[in-house]
């Protein structure tokens, strides 16, 4: 008998170091978000028992990782540890030229320095906030192109992140010769980490091709994408994840990645492309902001942490255990009546707020009063996907986002079944104070990316 007869899916590792726990009050919680202006961002992680802010950079190495670190050579240029980086990522991803970056947005920053601008229009599954800011920070328009069923957190359509290829087609001939590149996000983060099917993206490629116009992908969480093309497309299940990976890689012109999610890494990312000009403007850029095109913003060790951990996260143990993880909490809350995108995601539960919290108008942030909820009666750190991230536009204005999302993102390798249970049991709690928890305002915000730093306080009650 093997291990997959039985119902439970175990973690595929043992715990080898292990990190300790602050246990906190509920009043010193409150005393906690109370002087970090009510944004969870500027609590000290140590006043949080449960992190689940995000999954990027905050997984556990493994042993090989870990290993790998001391085989780092930090020579300045051409060091061992930059060809090791090279070979993983062109293993998965043949692109002719790769860049090393610090992380995600220093490979969109510089994209987009290159080829973004005024009267540029760059269109997307769903931007992340990051790419949101970069592309809106040359003076370009970014524009979401999503499917419906994308957009309705009940719907339990198996490609919620796939890109509208109708709307595609209509902007691309509305705005001939202004759009530089077309962006497909795997999976969609900020639309609850759907993927996309491979179906779509040949879709999006063959619109693309007939306008002239690059395709990009934003890859962060590529084997979790891969995972669901393996687990759900029709003919793919028989397929290797590394395969699966490849294919999404020809059908498009290059990428920007962080590695801090399925890079496994605590740190990095890249920019890769076939464009011999792009990539020559590109590494111009990375010299004046990262670093010499061998090592962008990254010491050799972490790309010797990355190159082993892209040998890991396309194994299947892994991604079997990873999806069904994130999965069990899902259901666990689909059980207590919690209201959550359907179907799960793949690295976190999005608990849909507007929903839970009816009583709390979007534009007083129904998001924000969940989160600080969750973390005033547990210490679970989560993140608001909603009006507080996407509400405030360029031009001062300021809507209710599309969904007012709370984000529970599970770190990869981190966190153990109990841990999760302990989550549930909290989240119950909080939904049975629902109609008492208040909504907020802001009462400090910077210009851009507010959900960083913005200050919040609590409206009291008529
Ligand atoms: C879809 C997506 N794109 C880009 C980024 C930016 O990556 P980084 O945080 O490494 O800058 C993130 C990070 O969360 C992301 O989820």
């Amino acid at each position: 008998m093997t291990t997959m007869q039985f119902q439970t899916i175990i973690e595929p590792f043992r715990i080898h170091s292990v990190e300790p726990l602050r246990m906190t009050t509920r009043e010193e919680r409150q005393q906690a978000v109370q002087k970090a202006g009510y944004n969870l961002f500027a609590l000290h992680s140590d006043d949080v028992i449960i992190d689940l802010l995000t999954d990027s950079g905050t997984g556990a190495m493994s042993r090989d990782q870990w290993a790998a670190v001391q085989h780092g050579d930090e020579s300045y240029a051409g060091s061992p540890s930059w060809f090791r980086f090279l070979e993983a990522v062109q293993d998965l991803f043949p692109f002719r030229h790769v860049i090393p970056t610090h992380q995600g947005r220093a490979a969109e920053k510089i994209l987009f320095t290159a080829i973004g601008g005024p009267g540029k229009v760059v269109p997307n599954n769903t931007h992340f906030d990051t790419t949101r800011a970069n592309v809106e920070f040359t003076g370009a328009e970014a524009v979401d192109l999503l499917v419906t069923e994308g957009h309705d957190p009940a719907s339990r359509h198996p490609f919620k992140g796939n890109m509208d290829v109708a709307g595609l087609e209509a902007l691309l001939r509305a705005h001939q010769g202004a759009v530089p590149v077309v962006f497909v996000t795997v999976t969609n983060n900020s639309g609850g980490g759907q993927p996309v099917s491979l179906a779509n993206l040949r879709a999006v490629r063959e619109v693309c091709h007939r306008f002239g116009v690059p395709l990009f992908l934003d890859a962060c969480r590529f084997a979790e994408n891969a995972w669901f093309i393996r687990e759900r497309e029709p003919g793919q299940g028989d397929r290797e994840v590394r395969d699966i990976v490849r294919e999404m890689a020809s059908l498009v012109d290059g990428m920007t990645m962080s590695a801090k999610k399925d890079g496994l890494a605590n740190i990095g990312g890249w920019l890769a492309m076939n464009d011999d000009n792009l990539a020559a403007r590109c590494r111009t850029l990375l010299i004046l902001t990262e670093g010499f095109p061998t090592y962008g913003g990254l010491a050799g060790r972490d790309l010797e942490a990355i190159a082993q951990g892209l040998s890991e996260v396309v194994q299947h143990d892994y991604l079997r255990y990873r999806i069904r993880s994130t999965a069990y909490l899902g259901d666990a809350l689909t059980r207590l009546g919690v209201p959550t995108v359907q179907p799960t995601g793949g690295h976190a539960v999005y608990i849909d707020a507007r929903a839970m919290l009816p009583h709390i108008a979007p534009l007083q942030y129904p998001g924000q009063s969940l989160a600080v909820a969750l973390y005033e009666t547990g210490g679970i750190r989560s993140c608001e996907i909603g009006t507080v991230m996407f509400g405030r536009h360029p031009d001062g204005s300021e809507h209710p986002a599309d969904n007012d999302l709370v984000r529970l993102a599970i770190p990869r390798r981190t966190y153990t079944q109990s841990h999760i249970d302990y989550v549930v049991a909290v989240c119950g709690e909080v939904a049975k104070q629902a109609a008492d928890l208040p909504g907020y305002r802001i009462v400090d915000e910077p210009p851009a990316l507010r959900h960083f730093t913005a200050r919040f306080e609590p409206i009291p009650a008529r």
